[in-house]
């Protein structure tokens, strides 16, 4: 059912190099959006499945679903770029993280806990439908989870229950179990408030590969 479906990525760093591998692997149509296509060359010709690479605008046009993986600070300027025009009625995976690293590490959130990336997200595309979604786990684990103590369900939150529905059939599709609805995109404030703690927790434990789980 998902053969060929099409998903834009935004961004040429680890996260997205890492979703663009695996969607394609799980037979999906992906294209990679940046500033500067060369510099994905060498990932292009060592990826398997459909994959190509564009400007931020070509891969959002040609996503049915466009995943959001800037460096949060650019986050606002990529959507820009890529046209908000193309996004219309489209659901949008935001992984990206607003970290501020002014203070050097651990990093703090750059809008604090009053507003969200998630939200401004929402705000600009707002005929898109948004889920944050990836931002809480490490790029290594985004898909085909592989956790040695228990794969937890992938938090996410958005306005839209339809694109919730979407989203955690996707994420079954790669390999999750499942997804543990947060609330709507103002949950985005807490989503990423939980990824400068992800930071230290991953400090203590030296990994970067953990995640939180909630048990009862
Ligand atoms: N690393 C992880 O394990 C992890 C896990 C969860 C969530 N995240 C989040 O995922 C996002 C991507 O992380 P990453 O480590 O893969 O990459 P990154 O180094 O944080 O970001 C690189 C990407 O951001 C784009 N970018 C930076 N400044 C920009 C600007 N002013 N205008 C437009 N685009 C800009 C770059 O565009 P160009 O391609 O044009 O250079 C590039 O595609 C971040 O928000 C991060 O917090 C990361």
């Amino acid at each position: 059912m998902t053969e060929g479906r099409k998903v834009g990525i935004l961004g040429s760093g680890t996260v997205a190099q890492r979703l663009g591998r695996g969607f394609a692997e799980h037979r999906f149509d992906v294209m990679l959006g940046t500033r500067d296509p060369k510099k994905l060359e060498e990932w292009k010709a060592a990826s398997h499945g459909k994959v190509s690479v564009g400007s931020f605008a070509a891969a959002a046009a040609h996503g049915e679903i466009v995943v959001l993986a800037t460096a949060g600070s650019g986050t606002e300027a990529a959507l820009d770029l890529a046209g908000p025009e193309h996004f219309i009625g489209k659901l949008v995976l935001d992984a990206s993280n607003p970290l501020d690293f002014s203070h050097g590490m651990p990093p703090g959130l750059l809008y604090g806990t009053s507003d969200s990336l998630g939200e401004r997200v929402q705000r600009k595309l707002s005929h898109a439908r948004v889920v944050k979604c990836f931002n809480t786990v490490s790029h290594a684990q985004m898909v085909d989870p592989h956790f040695r103590e228990g794969i937890p369900l992938m938090m996410i939150c958005g306005d839209d229950p339809g694109a919730k529905a979407e989203t955690e059939k996707i994420l079954r599709e790669l390999g999750w179990p499942g997804a543990l609805d947060v609330g709507g995109i103002d949950a985005a404030r807490w989503l990423e408030a939980l990824v400068p703690l992800w930071v230290r927790v991953g400090g203590r434990l030296e990994t970067y590969e953990h995640a939180f789980r909630a048990v009862r």
